[in-house]
């Protein structure tokens, strides 16, 4: 199938296939143009001009995992240490809605110093104080686990699939299997957490044809927020010598998941403005529509190091919040004022689809 094909196909609403999405993905030039432009349409008619801000607490760096790609790995000696107190952590979050914010974003390493009932009663205390929604993104725990903080009051969670495809999965993965993350994805979808997943986009091995059954397989299990973050190699990891992924290549994948994807909210994400000082507003402008400012209270932020020149690691909350505003308004955009829950518009199907 040829670009227009393909885009006509996302523009009718066909069932997604690598048959077209491939087309899409491997855009260049003028075409990547036209598909950026039509994933801003898109996201202009369904969701709006607003961006939603989402505060981000980095609360520990320590992981039990050694995922190849990532600085936070458990075999980096070079990286020290630090978990924030319970005090610490809701205190960020106190302080995030009196910014402004409507989301805190609660992310760590594998870190099991925090169980399930000491996280469950962070997750109280800041509901009890504020009135924010709260995104946990703490990695692959136990189904009792993820339930408590359900009950506690966690009303969405992010966890990657970052790859579908089992070999480059079962590469850069040493402690991880696919099927047990895609099993945490249902576990989470099931105990009704709005549902977060994404892609790292740049994998050694991966191509427009693995990122397509990606986007095939998070439709199928009906993703409400897709986080995708270009891989940027970091130098204490097996993969430093990689190319990692392009900022393009990632906003190729944006664009194409707001067109699979009318209502889902996507990020702008710290990785993209770390590879590109307007890569976020790139991104804004090729089918997202969420932030996330880091508001790690800024002793620790130097070291939630993922990967090498992350940006944000000098400010503090309220001077990235400040920052997040300007950008969104050169944009002519607004900010989000309400909490930015998953938007649970029915589906329209076109005939061509021959969906059930
Ligand atoms: N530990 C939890 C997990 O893995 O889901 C949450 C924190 S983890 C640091 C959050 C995300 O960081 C991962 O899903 C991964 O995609 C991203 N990440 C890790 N290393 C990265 C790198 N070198 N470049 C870009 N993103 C990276
Ligand atoms: Fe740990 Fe998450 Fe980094 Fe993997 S990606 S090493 S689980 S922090
Ligand atoms: Fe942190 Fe711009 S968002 S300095």
């Amino acid at each position: 199938m040829n670009f227009t094909e393909a885009l006509e196909a996302a523009l009718n609403r066909q069932r997604p296939s690598a048959e077209w999405l491939v087309p899409l993905l491997e855009a260049q030039g003028e075409e990547e143009h036209r598909l950026f432009c039509a994933a801003d349409s898109l996201r202009s008619e369904q969701m709006g001009q607003a961006v939603h801000l989402r505060g981000l607490v980095e609360f520990s760096n320590h992981c039990r995992k050694n995922c190849r790609y990532c600085g936070l790995r458990r075999e980096n000696l070079k990286l020290s240490r630090y978990r924030l107190t319970r005090q610490e952590i809701v205190e960020a979050a106190v302080w995030a809605e009196q910014i402004g914010y409507k989301t805190v974003v609660l992310q760590s390493g594998e870190d099991l110093y925090y169980s399930a009932d000491s996280m469950a009663d962070i997750i109280r205390e800041i509901k009890s104080r504020t009135e924010l929604a709260i995104t946990l993104s703490l990695g692959e725990r136990d189904e009792i686990t993820y339930s408590r903080w359900k009950e506690a009051g966690a009303d969405r969670y992010l966890l990657r699939i970052e790859t579908t495809d089992e070999k480059i999965f079962r590469n850069v993965h040493p402690d991880d299997e696919l099927h047990q993350r895609k099993q945490c994805l249902l576990v989470l979808k099931e105990l009704g957490y709005q549902l977060g997943s994404g892609i790292l986009v740049g994998l050694p091995g991966q191509d427009a044809w693995s990122l397509a059954g990606d986007v095939v397989w998070m439709h199928k299990l009906g993703v409400e927020m897709i986080g995708i973050g270009p891989f940027i190699p970091h130098p204490e990891t097996p993969l430093k010598h990689e190319r990692g992924g392009t900022l393009s290549q990632a906003l190729r994948l944006v664009a194409v998941l707001r067109l699979v994807f009318p209502f889902a909210h996507i990020p702008a994400t710290t990785a993209m403005g770390s590879l590109d000082p307007s890569g976020r507003e790139k991104a804004l402008q090729a089918g997202a529509n969420v932030m996330m400012p880091n508001i790690t209270p800024a002793r620790v932020r130097q070291l939630y190091e993922l990967y090498p020149n992350k940006i944000c690691l000098d400010e503090d909350a309220g001077h990235c919040y400040a920052c997040a505003a300007s950008r969104i308004a050169s944009l002519n955009r607004t900010i989000g004022t309400d909490r930015g829950d998953v938007v649970k518009a029915p589906r329209c199907r076109s005939p061509r689809d021959g969906a059930p």
